[in-house]
């Protein structure tokens, strides 16, 4: 165990070791391709569940209430439309507020289909980030002090210091870590630190994060605090399984619920990083054709000539997507996960359902997330308006799979009965289908 100024001494050396690499990405940030046309991410006006949540405050038509303790939080959850129970809570001081964030005191994260809301405690703002369908990933704050003029300000450079890098696949994204925590709330990143999305082993998954359900046998580093040394692997966290209850770690009172629901983790990891590859998605084809259309002008070429470079672009980032929407190389499970919030049923009575009483959000559980393994976020703004280009391409491929002409090793997992399914799903309840799906009838 390392103690006094030792134990400084390695923390400050991991300050160190940490601050090249945040350095060079926020260099490399202004080099970034979405500042530039067609994106223009930091001028272009966003349009969004939150940007429209200032329009109804500045109109008077929505009012934002402030209570000791959790501010604006249960406000802004309720015009945002966000369950309680989609808490979750991490105690890694891997963040903004990190001087707020310990394991006594971590950092909430409730989220929606699009949004995001973070909250810590005594902190000085609330950071919240919406899955923009032009934009990506966009960010605000809101001063956690009463005011009669709450103001969702947009913030560009602060948050894509880490929210645009690597980490994000180079867009403004959103992002999950697993690291192992010490008592402070300190990543010891020497023991390894992983980003995580569904396809990452329970094994390797909520370092630094409280967990709250059962799972059988399947051991994960939630609800872990290591010594803050390097410790040798495998670390016993025996203690931290199949934990139901928080009350012994935090004041659980301190939040708007006692929970870090294992179920509400799991679809977090699965979303922000499908958001991530329809953000790629977009702008990758926007880029494309921008470019296209320059060296056409430039070329004397036809307007609207294509060329097979612009196609290779698109259709590269449509695949990675419509491969994670179709749940490909998903991390499998062993035994029953059970959450204790009522996230769940809160978010499959979402919908919707199709004559069959089936729906997209169904869960499975036992061997993996999703019942009908395709992302409900097919149902969202970023889907719908995706480029015309990109989102032709992406039903292609999704009718090529699903209609069973696609029988490539990729895709085995889905099983003739799951095709069926999620086609006579999506046939019922997607609006916007092209007609040779509906031909299928
Ligand atoms: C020092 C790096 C860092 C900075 C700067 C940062 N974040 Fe984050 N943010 C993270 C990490 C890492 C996560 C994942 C959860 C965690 O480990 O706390 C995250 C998660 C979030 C989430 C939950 C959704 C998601 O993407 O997982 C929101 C909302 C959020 N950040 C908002 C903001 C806003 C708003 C700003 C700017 C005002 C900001 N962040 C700046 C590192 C950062």
């Amino acid at each position: 165990m390392l103690t006094g100024p030792l134990r400084s001494t390695f923390v400050l050396g991991m300050i160190l070791a940490i601050l090249p690499s945040v350095i060079s990405s926020s260099m490399e940030l202004h080099a970034q391709d979405f500042e530039r046309e067609p994106i223009n991410y930091a001028t272009a006006k966003p349009d969004n569940p939150i940007s429209r949540l200032q329009t109804r405050l500045d109109g008077g038509t929505s009012r934002l209430k402030f209570e000791e303790g959790p501010g604006y939080l249960k406000s802004v959850l309720a015009e945002l439309k966000i369950p309680i129970s989609s808490q979750a809570l991490v105690y890694s001081k891997t963040s903004l507020q990190r001087h707020r964030i310990t394991p006594r005191t971590p950092r909430a994260i409730y989220f929606s289909d699009d949004t995001y809301v973070g909250f810590c405690q005594n902190g000085d703002v609330l950071e919240l980030s919406v899955a923009d369908p032009q934009l990506g990933a966009v960010f605000y704050t809101l001063g956690q002090d009463a005011t009669l003029k709450p103001h969702l300000a947009r913030q560009v450079d602060n948050c894509l210091l880490c929210h645009g890098t690597g980490q994000t696949r180079g867009i403004p994204g959103h992002f999950i870590r697993s690291v192992y925590t010490d008592s402070v709330g300190f990543p010891v990143l020497a023991m390894g630190t992983h980003r995580i999305d569904h396809s990452s082993p329970i094994s390797d998954r909520w370092g630094g994060w409280y967990v709250t359900g059962t799972h059988g046998e399947q051991a994960h580093r939630g609800n872990l605090i290591v010594s803050g040394k390097q410790e040798r692997e495998p670390v016993d966290n025996a203690a931290g399984q199949n934990v139901t209850d928080l009350t012994s770690r935090l004041k659980t009172s301190a939040y708007l619920s006692p929970h870090s629901d294992l179920i509400a983790l799991m679809v977090l990891e699965h979303q922000t990083e499908a958001h991530n590859l329809l953000t790629r998605a977009s702008f990758q084809a926007r880029e494309a054709l921008y470019s296209e259309a320059k060296l056409n002008k430039e070329l004397g070429e036809q307007e609207g000539h294509r060329w097979d470079s612009t196609n290779t672009r698109i259709k590269s980032s449509c695949e990675a997507l419509v491969k994670y929407m179709l749940f490909c190389d998903e991390a499998p499970l062993t035994s029953l996960i059970q959450g204790t919030s009522t996230f769940a049923t809160d978010f499959v009575e979402l919908g919707p359902r199709d004559p069959c009483n089936r729906s997209l959000r169904d869960f499975d559980l036992q061997r993996r997330l999703f019942k009908y393994p395709c992302s409900y976020l097919i149902y969202s703004r970023s889907f719908d308006e995706l480029p015309t280009e990109a989102k032709s391409l992406v039903y292609r491929r999704l009718w090529e799979v699903l209609s069973g002409t696609d029988q490539t090793k990729t895709f085995a997992h889905l099983t003739e009965a799951d095709r069926q399914a999620i086609r006579e799903i999506l046939i019922a309840t997607k609006p916007g289908l092209p007609d040779y799906w509906q031909n299928d009838q």
